[in-house]
């Protein structure tokens, strides 16, 4: 498949990249500033730009996007991008996006949002409602979207299981590699089970 990465330098779509490409697939890396990236597969895009969404998105067949700017305000990041997307990838004729989300956005335990469960740590919290606002985006959208966030949190040093499953909510203790996360990210983009919906992705031994 012809698979476009959007945020393709980061530590997420990182992993996406590789596993995509260890499956033989023709990735497109999108970056912001491909000089940035030495092995000189990146191209240049910025996943809030409809244009630049269409331009490196033609061709295509699927989108990922684990896209994320710190520095921006967090609502207006994730709603632009997500409008972007969807405008983009349409004109682009690709309808299937698979989208990282945040765990604390999903439902937790109880089954209210894992951000509302008691305890959870509140001091991120306007990123998590940035979040959420561009999850609703999404669902506002016409794309064929899957929104995929780690059930707790990413471990990025630990060992990779090779390994998840997906479970029906949230726990702030579980951990997944990026490279085990990304095996869910590039199955969702292949054969998608998840259709306009979000799912939480754990290991195969976590909550
Ligand atoms: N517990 C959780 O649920 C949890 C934990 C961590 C992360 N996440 C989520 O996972 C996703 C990926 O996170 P990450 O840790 O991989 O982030 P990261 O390492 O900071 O990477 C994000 C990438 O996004 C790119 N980017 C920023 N603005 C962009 C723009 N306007 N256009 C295109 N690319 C842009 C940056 O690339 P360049 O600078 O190269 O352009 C950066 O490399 C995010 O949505 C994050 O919120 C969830």
């Amino acid at each position: 498949m012809n698979i476009v990465i959007f945020g393709a330098g980061g530590r997420v779509g990182r992993a996406a990249v590789v596993e995509a490409r260890r499956r033989g697939h023709a990735v497109t890396a999108v970056v912001r500033e491909p000089a940035r990236y030495p092995d000189g597969t990146a191209v240049a895009g910025d996943v809030t730009d409809a244009d630049d969404i269409a331009r490196v998105a033609a061709g295509q067949d699927v989108a990922v996007h684990a896209a994320a700017d710190l520095s921006a305000d967090p609502a207006a990041f994730f709603t632009t991008a997500a409008r972007a997307l969807a405008e983009g990838l349409s004109a682009a004729g690709v309808q299937r996006l698979v989208a990282v989300g945040l765990a604390p956005v999903l439902p937790g335990p109880s089954g209210a949002l894992l951000m509302d469960e008691p305890g959870y740590p509140q001091e991120y919290r306007s990123f998590y409602l940035g979040h959420a606002a561009g999850l609703d985006e999404l669902r506002s959208s016409h794309l064929d979207w899957a929104y995929l966030a780690p059930a707790g949190d990413f471990d990025h040093d630990g060992p990779s299981g090779h390994a998840y499953r997906f479970t029906d909510h949230g726990d702030p203790t579980a951990r997944i590699t990026p490279a085990d996360f990304a095996l869910a990210l590039i199955d969702e983009a292949e054969t998608p089970r998840h259709r306009a919906a979000t799912a939480s992705v754990t290991t195969p031994q976590g909550t």
